[in-house]
């Protein structure tokens, strides 16, 4: 019989989750112990120290010469948009034209969408994403074939049914009571079933009604510990067109604001080209950006401003947005972020970002005291990184004591290839082929 305790021993990279550390202070243990019991972290720390603590026969997977983090979140991600990544087009709004609406009408196929659910979810434990806030279609059975897989993998996952019932295709439009009734209904069988959440998603301003926004907002105010997902201030397009369609509004921010969808665990995308005021309501409400960089360069959205998010005190998170990212992998997603820091005048260090794609994100979704760290009593959620998964990263980390080189080495050539292998809740969930 299996034991109950399992080992396992690597670097040990994850951030401190006491708020009596600073807000992302890290520990590195260079050969350390992971210790994992009922798919739960029992303790983290040096392998010298803790491996006399484990009960007689504990198995000890042998990871040396790898780096075990946390895993990898994903704020913000589009699950029906897989089979559609890569499609060029001149910019957000006619790639969704062009493509995302008609990806997205065939999910009205129960089975057309469990398919897709099943792949991009390979996809994310490849990648070592074991916690993702997922856009569904307006569909509610492709909710239904998200959390039914997600759920059958024991995943920690957060999703939603788009609402959307103006400026889309008939094919995708829904109304705004039926939106809502279906909303409900779905926050009824997913929300805290197993390790399922369920996100409240209003596709964007521009696809909605004031009346789908109102009654988005009242869901939001009745089931206070559900998400909220949606898209801000992405393309400057988008934001003239927002700012046409509700005049009376501030900024494209304050249209959410308004009915009432600024609060914790709202999530919103892009937050390119917000304005002070905005930062300032984002982090006074502790509703949470989601940074999503390669789609930004992808579509030409623009770039994020760190410095000035950090400067007003908001969360955020890193996040692919795929199909308009171009990756799942949140490696690539730091590197495209440190790029965008850098044309922005500042600078992201490696250690910072697999903090926003770790505990920071967990923050960002109010949920670090279940993931995100090696807190003890934290979901054991975790990823084996592979410094020598290519002769170049191999080539370039023999050659550095350094941790930052290190991770930075991982984040700027790291991909798939880097990931040796994916736990959830202490079950190997992907293992890369040798
Ligand atoms: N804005 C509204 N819908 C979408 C979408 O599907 N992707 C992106 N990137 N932006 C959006
Ligand atoms: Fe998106």
């Amino acid at each position: 019989t299996a034991s109950p305790v399992q080992a396992y021993r690597a670097g040990l990279l994850h951030f401190h989750a006491d708020p009596a550390f600073a807000e992302h202070a890290h520990a590195w243990h260079e050969d350390g112990l992971l210790v994992v019991a009922d798919g739960k972290v029992v303790a983290a720390g040096d392998y010298a120290h803790l491996a006399a603590t484990l009960p007689p026969g504990t198995p000890v997977a042998d990871y040396r010469g790898k780096v075990i983090t946390p895993g990898f979140i994903d704020a913000h991600v589009h699950y029906p948009q897989t089979d559609m990544i890569a499609s060029p087009a001149p910019g957000l709004l006619p790639w969704l034209e062009q493509y995302t609406f008609p990806t997205e009408r065939a999910f009205a196929d129960p089975a057309h969408a469990a398919g897709v659910a099943e792949f991009f979810l390979d996809e994310l434990l490849r990648c070592g994403t074991t916690t993702a806030l997922v856009y569904a279609t307006v569909h509610p059975q492709s909710v239904d074939a998200f959390f039914t897989a997600s759920e059958a993998r024991g995943l920690r996952m957060i999703a939603g049914k788009v609402l959307m019932d103006r400026n889309c295709p008939d094919f995708l439009c829904d109304t705004a009571e039926q939106g809502a009734r279906e909303t409900e209904e779905l926050i009824r069988r997913w929300h805290k079933r197993g390790r399922s959440l369920y996100a409240i998603t209003p596709r964007f301003a521009p696809t909605s009604t004031e009346a789908q926004m109102a009654l988005a907002g009242e869901l939001a105010r009745a089931y206070p510990d559900t998400y909220l997902q949606t898209h801000v201030s992405e393309n400057e397009d988008e934001c003239r067109w927002v700012k046409q369609l509700y005049p009376e509004a501030r900024s494209y921010l304050d249209v959410y604001d308004r009915y009432g969808m600024l609060r914790p665990r709202a999530v919103f995308g892009h937050c390119i080209w917000l304005d002070e005021a905005d930062r300032a309501r984002m982090a006074e409400t502790r509703a949470a950006a989601a940074v999503c960089p390669t789609s930004n360069l992808f579509l030409g959205s623009g770039l994020f401003d760190f410095e000035r998010a950090d400067r007003a005190g908001m969360l955020m998170a890193l996040a692919t947005d795929v199909g308009a990212g171009t990756s799942f992998s949140m490696l690539q997603t730091m590197n495209e972020a440190y790029k965008v820091a850098r044309l922005k005048g500042s600078y992201l260090p490696a250690l910072r970002m697999f903090y926003l794609s770790t505990l920071g994100a967990a923050r960002s979704l109010h949920l670090d005291d279940t993931i995100g760290s090696f807190a003890a009593g934290c979901e054991a959620d975790f990823v084996v990184l592979d410094p020598q998964a290519t002769p170049l990263l191999a080539r370039r980390t023999a050659n550095t004591d350094s941790l930052e080189e290190l991770l930075f080495a991982l984040a700027l050539l790291g991909d798939d290839r880097a990931i040796a292998a994916t736990y959830s809740a202490g079950r190997l969930v992907h293992a890369r082929q040798a």
